[in-house]
């Protein structure tokens, strides 16, 4: 999977009409939204737009830096209060330095994870208080909002069967994680259901085929795609 790392030129001004358009994609882990990326990338350079692929945490130098902290296994001592201050510190830098001057050159961006990462996984998951979290999200996004966010959805079980599939070993999430996954995965649920206009969720149980088919019609909805 390649994602642009390159630096991008700030244009000048940003007419809104031809603003780009920003995809974000989310889901619990084992949810199969990177293999979905390519598929997007095709559909969109099909269509002859350009399409910017970013992941969170990182797209920055600054951004990946951040990232190497906080995936780094050595860094056990991490408090859930330093790793939400991380995540939005990558994602502050990402929105103003990539996101935002692309969107005003007229690229399509699509993110891997971006906000509801945040929301989903912090707040549902580690149980910090969501205002405090829904504060923290508009300072990192600072009003860039994705236009349309797809949630894939599935089973606890069934990531972890795919989790497990990746990684060779019998089931890699332990019971506490599994627990985890579960309300990560309900808050994900929420908060699609509490902003139906720009979340399209899809059921990622299905086929590869099939999601990527899904995927299409979302992004020709709405678009002269
Ligand atoms: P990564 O290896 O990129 O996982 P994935 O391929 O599933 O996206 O690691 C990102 C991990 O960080 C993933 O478990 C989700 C988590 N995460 C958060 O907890 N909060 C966030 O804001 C973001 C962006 C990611």
């Amino acid at each position: 999977m390649m994602y642009n790392n390159e630096h991008i030129q700030k244009s000048e001004g940003g007419d809104r009409l031809n603003r780009g358009r920003f995809l974000t994609l989310e889901g619990i882990d084992g949810s199969g939204k990177t293999t979905q990326i390519a598929h997007i990338a095709e559909i969109l350079r099909a269509s002859g737009e350009e399409a910017m692929l970013l992941r969170e945490p990182g797209g920055t130098l600054i951004s990946e830096e951040i990232r190497g902290v906080l995936l780094n296994k050595q860094n056990t001592a991490m408090s859930v209060e330093t790793e939400l201050l991380l995540f939005a510190a990558a994602r502050a830098q990402l929105v103003r330095e990539v996101i935002e001057p692309a969107l005003a050159r007229g690229v399509w961006v699509v993110c891997d994870r971006f906000m509801d990462s945040t929301t989903a996984y912090q707040g549902y998951g580690r149980q910090i208080d969501l205002d405090l979290i829904n504060q923290l999200n508009s300072i990192a996004v600072g009003g860039c909002i994705p236009d349309i966010t797809i949630l894939f959805d599935l089973s606890v079980d069934h990531a972890a069967a795919r989790l497990a599939g990746r990684s060779g070993k019998t089931d890699r999430l332990d019971l506490e994680s599994r627990a985890f996954a579960q309300r990560t995965r309900l808050g994900y649920l929420e908060i699609a259901a509490s902003e139906p206009e720009r979340f399209r969720i899809v059921d990622a149980e299905m086929t590869e085929d099939q999601i990527a088919q899904q995927i299409k019609s979302i992004i020709r909805e709405g678009t002269s795609l």
